[in-house]
């Protein structure tokens, strides 16, 4: 009578207490058992995550999303492995806790290792919860985010494990240009799973908890004899400095993960759309006196063009992509009166803003990002050309060039060039000139563009003339007098429809949100073809 009362007088069917106790309220009870215990995690194993200065998977996703807006998928899933053991253990989530939910109120779908479970590592159950939520975010055209915590490919499934990879890093290919991928690692990123910070657009690192290696040091030391360290071999300062892998290092998973918020923030959920637009900012009118003030009209003096930046977009507040990475560019988001932008500048207080290989990779990149995501591009120049030398040429300069070159010259978003001041040779064309593409090209009086600089030039076309002089010091002199007075004049290259407009540096910011608000419908159709060959 207690069991038919319990399931609401619908449970008599079977007669005579034959089958088990079955009621609704008993089915909940176990069901809630079994989730609170998969959401708690193992005690002691959360706690070893916690002394490692890490949090949990799921705190994690606490904090990257809307609170509440968190809806789970597969949380049952177990691996069905056998051998060394394997029966043993068959955890809960397979060591992944795949769903979706909200960041600023926009979806996103998401991720997140658990490394109390086989230490993160990938299986199939695991790789296969990964594949399902990377196929749900292309459908719905919806950001994927990865919190990556792991120590890779599951050693006691073998090929099952590569297999997972593989596909993972075939919907990262698939959904490139198409979503925006973030790769958020929070712990160890080992051998396959590195390829996908790789392929991401966007790579959080934290420091002192985050490594990315495709072998770990024990192999390192197996294969060289030398054991590096964790940190040695792929921590965020490696990635964030000297390999570039790492986009953005942060201090804590915390502010790491309140940097992925701001990010989701600035982009559109996928390239049928434009990134979410903020309330303008009254920018079509704004004066910058201190523009001026920055930039020292000598053109070799250095200066911050953070400080510039600043100046230009909404509110002073940029997100720099590879900060400390070829920092002798600049590549950020922002937003100019209330749309996002993204700004390339040479940094001339860092190798006087030469663009060198690195430079030349980190700005094709994310040249090609803002194009893939109808991002348009701000283009800030003051280069005094590609840096010379044995080391560049051999270190494939040219090759990497290339990629600018080619990054820009495909690119069919709005682009508004500004030259604040040098703009020379081979760098003054690769910077987004007009010849390239630039929808609108801006100068400052400061301008200076030409093949080289005069004194180069003059040592060049008059080496016979210079050589023979009495006075050869004078003569160069009036010789540099006379090519800057002909080919380096501010008015130049606006006389011959290079430069639209030379403009107060005080009006820039209100020049480049005319140019932008003016080029919002832009529309590009490409010839079709299967995919350009670009120099890789
Ligand atoms: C199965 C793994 C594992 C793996 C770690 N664990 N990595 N289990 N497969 N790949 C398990 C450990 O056995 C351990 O289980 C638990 O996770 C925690 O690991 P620890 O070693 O105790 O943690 P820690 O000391 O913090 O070291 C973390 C680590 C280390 C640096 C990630 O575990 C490690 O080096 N793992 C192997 C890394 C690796 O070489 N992966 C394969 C890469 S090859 P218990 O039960 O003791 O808690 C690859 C191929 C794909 O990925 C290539 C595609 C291009």
């Amino acid at each position: 009578a207690a069991n038919g009362a319990a399931n609401g007088g619908s449970g008599g069917g079977g007669g005579n207490g034959a089958r088990p106790e079955r009621s609704m309220r008993l089915l909940r009870e176990q069901r809630d058992g079994l989730r609170d215990r998969i959401l708690a995690g193992r005690r002691d194993a959360v706690d070893r995550q916690h002394a490692l200065g890490k949090h949990t998977a799921r705190e994690r996703l606490a904090m990257l999303l809307d609170e509440g807006s968190f809806t789970e998928i597969d949380m049952y899933r177990q691996h069905q492995a056998h051998g060394l053991r394997m029966e043993e253990q068959r955890p809960a989530t397979d060591g992944v806790i795949t769903g979706s939910g909200t960041v600023h109120g926009r979806r996103v779908f998401v991720y997140a290792q658990d490394f109390t479970i086989f230490g993160g590592s990938l299986g199939e159950a695991h790789a296969t919860k990964i594949h399902k939520v990377m196929d749900l975010a292309l459908a719905t055209g919806s950001p994927f985010i990865g919190l990556n915590d792991s120590g890779g490919a599951r050693i006691q499934e073998g090929v099952m494990s590569l297999n997972g990879y593989g596909g993972i890093f075939q919907r990262n290919v698939q959904a490139s240009g198409v979503i925006p991928q973030i790769c958020v690692v929070l712990g160890p990123c080992a051998g396959g799973a590195a390829y996908s910070a790789a392929l991401a657009d966007f790579t959080f690192m934290v420091r002192d908890t985050s490594y990315i290696y495709l072998t770990g040091p024990d192999v390192v030391a197996a294969v060289s004899g030398k054991r590096p360290t964790h940190a040695e071999l792929g921590g965020a300062e490696v990635h964030g400095r000297t390999s570039g892998v790492a986009t953005f290092v942060h201090d804590d998973e915390r502010g790491c993960l309140e940097h992925v918020r701001y990010l989701v923030s600035l982009l559109p959920a996928g390239n049928q759309e434009l990134p979410p637009s903020g309330p303008p900012r009254g920018a079509v009118t704004d004066v910058r006196p201190r523009l001026a003030e920055i930039v020292p009209v000598e053109p070799n003096k250095p200066y911050d063009m953070r400080a510039v930046i600043a100046e230009v977009v909404d509110d002073g507040a940029f997100l720099e992509l590879h900060r400390d990475w070829a920092a002798n560019v600049i590549c950020a988001l922002a937003r100019i009166d209330g749309e996002v932008v993204g700004v390339v500048g040479n940094q001339p207080l860092v190798l006087a803003g030469v663009l060198d290989a690195a430079a030349s990779q980190k700005a094709a990149r994310f040249v090609r990002l803002c194009d893939a995501f109808n991002i348009p591009l701000l283009t800030l120049v003051d280069v005094p050309g590609f840096l010379p030398g044995t080391e560049q040429e051999q270190a494939g300069i040219i090759r990497h060039g290339a990629k600018l070159l080619y990054a820009y010259c495909e690119a069919s978003v709005p682009r508004v060039q500004v030259i604040l001041r040098k703009a020379y040779g081979g760098a003054y064309i690769v910077m987004d000139s007009r010849s390239i593409g630039a929808d609108v090209s801006l100068a400052w009086p400061t301008n200076e563009i030409a093949v080289m600089g005069a004194e180069g030039a003059v040592n060049v076309i008059f080496r016979k003339e210079l050589a023979a002089a009495e006075d050869p010091a004078g003569l160069r002199a009036a010789l540099m007098a006379e090519y800057g007075e002909r080919l380096m004049h501010p008015h130049f290259a606006a006389e011959r429809g290079l430069v639209d407009d030379v403009i107060d540096p005080a009006h820039t910011r209100s020049a480049v949100a005319r140019a932008l608000a003016m080029l919002r419908n832009k529309h590009r159709q490409r010839p079709p073809r299967k995919h350009g060959n670009t120099p890789l």
